[in-house]
């Protein structure tokens, strides 16, 4: 089972067939929106808005517990993240399209564990904060669909809402950031102690704040993002395709040796 997390509106892909949706409460509260179950090329694909459906849920709000237990309590064992994020290197463009293979967590306060301490203390391996085996299905995606993607990319998480300023960013890109977001984090980790395979798609939607002179805004964000969906929904259609029926990697035990 194939879960996708991102914005509204990208399970109207051609051929995708809505069968169900499902409102879930967890012992951490209410995930962003109710899952949207479907069925594509044969294979359970879920969709979960991050911010709602209505774009009502700001990033250091988004209950990411929440969110990550519904997916797991409804079977999905491989998760797609789809998000926004600024251009720091100059060759990520707006429009690029990256797989992602690297974080820099710089959220504050958000919950960001399952394991609180009731239930143990739990340290998971996050030196490769992406699945490997789900990123090569992207790499595949990106040869077949002919969609040109960027293979690596650093991803560093704020808190935001705000953009960032120009000092920030100049000190971000010498940490070797290449993009910036709001959401990866605690996603990723997260979805790790959930031991789901879990990949980061970026579109990048602008230049990060100072790069260009220019005044960042929401506005330029949702175009941009807009007009990647097209392109995105061709690369999700031929991952589904494409991603093995048996899990290889090590994020399904992800738990194994890492309590106390
Ligand atoms: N900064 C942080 N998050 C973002 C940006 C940005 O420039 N663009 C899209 N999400």
């Amino acid at each position: 089972m194939i879960g996708i997390i991102g914005g509204s509106g990208l399970y109207d892909i051609e051929g995708v067939v809505i069968k169900d949706l499902r409102k879930i409460v967890t012992p951490y509260g209410h995930p962003g929106d109710s899952y949207v179950i479907a069925e594509f090329a044969g294979r359970d694909v879920i969709f979960l808005p991050r911010h709602g459906s209505q774009h009502n849920i700001p990033p250091h709000r988004i209950n990411y517990r929440a969110n990550i237990w519904g997916f797991k309590e409804l079977g999905v064992e491989r998760l797609v993240s789809l998000s926004a994020t600024g251009g720091i290197s100059t060759h990520m463009m707006p429009g690029s399209i990256v797989v992602l293979d690297q974080i820099i967590d710089m959220t504050k306060g958000r919950d960001s564990t399952f394991f609180d301490g009731e239930d143990g203390v739990v340290h998971i391996d996050f030196t490769e904060p992406y699945c490997r085996e789900l990123r090569d299905s992207f790499f595949e995606a990106g040869r077949t669909s002919g969609i040109e993607l960027k293979k690596t990319g650093t991803y560093i998480c704020l808190n935001g809402p705000r953009f960032e300023t120009k000092a920030e960013i100049k000190f971000f890109s010498r940490t070797g950031a290449d993009v910036v977001g709001m959401t990866a984090m605690p996603e990723a980790s997260l979805a790790r102690e959930a031991e789901l395979c879990y990949a980061g798609i970026g579109v990048v939607t602008n230049y990060a704040a100072g790069i260009t002179g220019k005044k960042l805004t929401t506005k330029e964000v949702v175009e941009v993002m807009k007009m990647t969906t097209g392109k995105l929904k061709e690369l999700l259609k031929e991952v589904f395709k494409l991603i093995p029926a048996e899990r290889r990697c090590a994020c399904k035990e992800a738990l194994k040796e890492a309590r106390m």
